[in-house]
């Protein structure tokens, strides 16, 4: 699938955020290895701590349905300039697949970067390192 494909879908989730305590628009596309492609978006709540980025709202719906491995990510929030995705959504990116997982970063669906994961969250925690030591 082409990045843009990808942003577009992301663009399209971005319209489906709930998103009335920040007015912040999040969409986020993930292509699993599969070929599927399952979007998301930022979800919040009155009691803030509960509110859900649109990452993690796309790869849980993907896991939910079976998917195993993140090939790509496309995430728009500000259409003025990247929106990266927060800490905790890098963690969980990550868990399903690594540094090799393409992320795209976008501002409208001819404007986007594309970086990976080893570059936005080096020295990730994984389950490797809860198999080497300390269990
Ligand atoms: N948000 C995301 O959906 N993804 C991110 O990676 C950054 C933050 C959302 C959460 C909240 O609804 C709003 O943006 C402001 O933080």
């Amino acid at each position: 699938m082409e990045n843009k494909e990808l942003v577009k879908i992301a663009l399209k989730y971005r319209e489906k955020a709930y998103a009335p305590y920040s007015n912040f628009k999040v969409g986020a596309a993930v292509l699993f290895d599969s070929g599927k492609v399952y979007g998301g978006c930022n979800i919040e709540n009155a009691s803030f701590g509960a509110t859900n980025c649109a990452e993690r709202t796309a790869i849980f719906s993907g896991i939910a349905e079976g998917e195993t491995k993140i090939n790509a990510i496309a995430v728009v929030g500000s259409l003025e300039e990247n929106t990266y995705p927060c800490g905790i959504c890098r963690q969980v990116i990550s868990e399903f697949g690594g540094s090799e997982i393409k992320v795209i970063l976008a501002k409208g669906e001819d404007d986007f970067i594309v970086t990976n994961m080893g570059e936005i969250l080096p020295g990730a925690f994984t389950k490797e390192d809860l198999d080497k030591n300390n269990r």
